[in-house]
């Protein structure tokens, strides 16, 4: 495309003549931020998703993010800037393994987190996020026999808040689990006043450091509202934009990788770019579509999500 096109502006043309929205996650490049409607987390996006009066929807996320709000209003378009933006997560459960685990435990009901496939929400029968995630588990009854999948770390950490048993899906995500406890621990000693906030997707070593633990709008929340002037974050980077901008007199600190060649970065969510996402406006392509049968089993679970977290 021509380098001296003003995606901005292109951007909020093309906006306007199809009616569109454009949906971000905070893990997404700043300028993808900045010319987003909304801004949020795994639930503030899906409450956007269902509500949205607008003809296309612009997901710049992943591609399990784009399904659910295909799964919340089948009739709109729905666009994902680049359809490869998987997720390591979603991958770790692949729903015909998953079949055969729950047909082990034919008593229990299926909690499962949203970063996964669509078919696998279809068999679930609660979907939650990491900001509902203790309250779903806690609005069963005491005896309910639960399977939370696929985030073995956000399970762990459930199953510790709310003091239930929980069958855990073994499956993890890529970004939360390259943090080093050993890092953060020195990074602390440097920093004695800081702040540790952490995601519950990272591993119990890192959580047990934590003074915070949250969903991203969780974590901003707590950053924007703390007296504390500096943060320690383990989080995928793209958190700080939002961060940083709410919090201009406030140092944050991306918490340290493992070793010395990763950096905090998902490599799926940042294969969206501002450019990509002026084209799949402009070309309304790559469309993300879910099976009608998918969507018939996929939508009861997220709408009781919703209506337990309304
Ligand atoms: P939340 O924004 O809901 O905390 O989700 C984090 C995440 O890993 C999304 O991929
Ligand atoms: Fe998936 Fe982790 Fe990337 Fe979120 S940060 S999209 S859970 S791989």
């Amino acid at each position: 495309i021509d380098a001296s096109l003003d995606l901005f502006a292109e951007i909020e043309k093309l906006k306007k003549e199809k009616n569109a929205v454009i949906l971000a996650h905070y893990y997404q490049e700043g300028d993808i931020q900045d010319i987003a409607d909304y801004i949020g987390d795994s639930l503030g996006l899906s409450q956007q998703a269902a509500k949205t009066d607008a003809d296309i929807i612009v997901f710049a996320g992943v591609h399990f993010m784009a399904e659910t709000a295909k799964i919340l209003s089948p009739n709109k378009k729905v666009l994902l800037p680049d359809v490869k933006a998987g997720c390591s997560l979603a991958d770790s459960c692949p729903p015909h393994l998953f079949k055969k685990f729950k047909e082990k435990y034919p008593d229990h009901l299926v909690i499962t987190y949203v970063n996964c496939t669509a078919e696998l929400k279809a068999l679930s029968d609660i979907v939650c996020t990491s900001s509902n995630a203790v309250q779903i588990v806690e609005s069963l009854p005491k005896d309910q026999k639960i399977i939370f999948g696929p985030d073995r770390n956000l399970g762990a950490w459930v199953a510790k808040k709310t003091g239930r048993d929980l069958v855990l899906w073994n499956g993890a995500c890529m970004v939360h689990e390259i943090f080093s406890r050993e890092k953060i621990t020195k990074l602390k000693e440097r920093y004695p006043d800081a702040k540790i906030l952490a995601h519950p997707e990272c591993e119990e070593v890192i959580l047990e450091t934590a003074d915070f633990i949250g969903s991203t709008t969780g974590i901003l929340k707590y950053a924007t509202n703390s007296p504390a002037k500096e943060f320690i974050v383990a989080t995928e980077s793209g958190i700080m934009h939002q961060m940083i901008k709410d919090n201009p007199d406030k140092t944050f600190i991306p918490a340290p990788p493992n070793n010395n060649c990763a950096c905090n970065d998902c490599p799926h969510m940042k294969r969206n770019t501002l450019e990509k996402l002026y084209l799949c406006l402009k070309n309304e392509m790559p469309e993300v579509t879910v099976p009608a049968h998918i969507i018939a089993d996929a939508v009861k679970p997220i709408e009781r999500m919703l209506e337990i977290s309304a």
